[in-house]
């Protein structure tokens, strides 16, 4: 059995990879680290992140607290996974999506009010779920579920981060759906996942703020009331908890990998996984861009190394900037905290 490269623990290597490397994450030490066959490596570029997280700094606090926050974190329900396998199954229709969706009651009603909002609503009112499938279409039913599934994860019962909380959802959905966008703007054919991935490249940040939300004595208590030290450590750290996160999932590697290195697509080793990441990283520029980030830094989509990397011209961007407010209102209307 392979070990991390950092602690020497050995590692469970279950998950799967691509293109003949997988993102590994060691539970002991919380390190990422590369897998390739039985050997493991460090990321080029990155160091051990236990040097980040001193003893008895908030890092070293975090990431000590992680693995069981991580462990508690509501399962994704089955309908998003179920959801994914029908998109990649091409005998599959839209009425075995219905058949889906009606097993869970609670998505089924904010299909058929998304079918009745003002975007997509019709003449007619519609009360039927295949009706409302039809008239939404495959890929906007299926991405309504996948924002249902993941919204109640953002719900915080810490009066004093809902709001932080509800900057992140947003942000998820219009990343969300700008990586669909740009999926299809470029031809790749991945937009269903690339959606998902864009809901869930800050899940860590989620995590990472219930612990602190929950956590008002020692070295964390003292992030209570300094939202700028707050979003530092976010920055800091989400990106490693949300790889723990994506394995704790079990989901396929696409989703480590996007979530891992939506910062810094470069260092991505596959070229079928570095696209998906350019992808989301680029997404998540447009959002920011867009007014729909969760602090106030300014990006410039005129130079982003994704922009070039993807062949998307400044033109595009500049309309799906300009859409994205009155594209992502109805799905935020049925979703999220
Ligand atoms: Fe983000």
């Amino acid at each position: 059995m392979p070990g991390c490269p950092y602690c020497k623990e050995n590692v469970d290597p279950r998950a799967s990879g691509a293109s003949g490397f997988t993102l590994a994450a060691c539970p002991t030490c919380m390190n990422p680290f590369v897998l390739e066959g039985d050997h493991s490596s460090t990321i080029p570029g990155t160091s051990d992140i236990r040097l980040l997280a001193r003893e008895g700094s908030i890092g070293e606090g975090l990431l000590r607290a992680a693995p069981r926050a991580i462990q508690e974190l509501p399962v994704l329900p089955e309908i998003s996974t179920r959801i994914m396998q029908l998109l990649r199954d091409p005998e599959s229709t839209l009425k075995d999506i219905a058949e889906t969706i009606r097993q869970d009651q609670a998505i089924a009603v904010k299909i058929l009010q998304l079918a009745n909002s003002a975007l997509y609503g019709g003449l007619s009112t519609i009360s039927n779920l295949d009706a409302a499938c039809a008239r939404l279409g495959t890929r906007t039913v299926a991405n309504a579920v996948q924002a249902v599934a993941n919204g109640n994860l953002y719900v915080t019962g810490h009066k004093e981060f809902r709001e932080l909380m509800r900057s992140y959802w947003v942000h998820a959905v219009a990343t969300a759906h700008c990586a669909n966008q740009i999926a299809t703007a470029i031809a790749e054919p991945r937009g269903d996942a690339l959606f998902v991935a864009g809901l869930i490249h800050d899940i860590g940040a989620v995590v990472l703020l219930d612990i602190i939300a929950s956590t008002r004595r020692g070295v964390l208590g003292e992030l209570h009331g300094s939202p700028e030290l707050v979003n530092e450590v976010l920055a800091s750290y989400s990106h490693v908890v949300g790889l723990h996160v994506v394995h704790h999932w079990k989901l396929p590697p696409l989703f480590a990998v996007t979530t891992y290195f939506h910062h810094a697509p470069d260092l991505v080793m596959s070229e079928e996984l570095r696209t998906a990441t350019h992808v989301v990283c680029l997404a998540n520029a447009v959002a920011e861009a867009s007014g729909f980030g969760v602090d106030d830094g300014k990006v410039s989509l005129v130079t982003h190394q994704s922009a070039k990397y993807l062949g998307l011209s400044d033109i595009k961007l500049a309309v799906m900037r300009a859409d994205l407010e009155d594209a992502i209102k109805p799905l935020l209307a049925i979703t999220g905290p």
